[in-house]
């Protein structure tokens, strides 16, 4: 489903990284590791089509990013590393706010039902009185009411307690076997990776991580 080759990206004269090569398909669980600046958010956003590289191509399904980014659009979901939902509005009101910019519809009932999955079932809850891990959740939820087939996310389980971490694996665990979706995400909790993670992506020139992660690096 994705192919990326010979990928090569800098920030002036810092090169980020330099012909990295991936392929991946549905129904699988990447994580992506490696210390902090190694590059793995613009790496993320590069895949999201929200950055462009320096050199190399992306693919999805045979079709390259350059031609096809607004089609490709339409079936990424992409949650950044801050959170990025409404504080003022309840659960539901973000999700019904999110659903009107969605390409695909989804009734009140189905948006329901997708905060269910993920145990969130708290709809008429302001956002600014959830937990770090609830706003987590919702944050998913809403990358997945135009029902992507890619889903890409920046650290969803960083700084939020255990039940909602351990919940989360799960769920994405679920969503690439039942959805048969792509999963690709960060996270610095090398037994979450090994947990939920089907192989690891090392971003940058990391021993310690090599070492860590070497059963399950392809
Ligand atoms: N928009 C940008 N402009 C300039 N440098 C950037 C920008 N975004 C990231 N960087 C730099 O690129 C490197 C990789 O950053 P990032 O992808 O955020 O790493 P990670 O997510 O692995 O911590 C860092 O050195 C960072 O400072
Ligand atoms: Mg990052």
């Amino acid at each position: 489903m994705l192919k990326v080759t010979e990928l090569s990206k800098s920030y002036g004269k810092r090169k980020v990284f330099d012909n990295l090569n991936i392929t991946a398909e549905r129904g699988e669980i990447i994580g992506l590791v490696g210390e902090n600046g190694a590059g793995k958010s613009t790496l993320l956003k590069i895949l999201a089509t929200l950055s462009k590289p320096d050199d190399g191509e992306v693919f999805l399904n045979d079709q390259s990013y350059k031609k096809h980014y607004r089609a490709h659009r339409k079936i990424i979901g992409y949650v950044p590393q801050n959170i990025a939902v409404w504080e003022d509005l309840t659960v539901l009101e973000n999700m019904k706010f999110f659903e009107k910019l969605s390409p695909v519809k989804k009734s009140v009932k189905e948006m329901k039902h997708l905060l269910d999955n993920i145990q969130l079932d708290r709809y008429k809850t302001r956002v600014s009185q959830l937990s770090g891990g609830m706003k987590r959740k919702l944050n998913l939820a809403i990358s997945l009411i135009h029902e992507p087939e890619f889903l890409l996310l920046d650290e969803p389980t960083a700084g939020i307690d255990l039940k909602s971490r351990i919940e989360i694996g799960e769920f994405l665990k679920n969503l690439a076997r039942n959805n048969n979706m792509l999963i690709m995400y960060t996270s610095h909790d090398m037994n979450e990776i090994k947990e939920v993670c089907d192989r690891v992506i090392i971003i940058g020139e990391d021993n310690f991580y090599r070492e860590l992660l070497s059963d399950y690096m392809v």
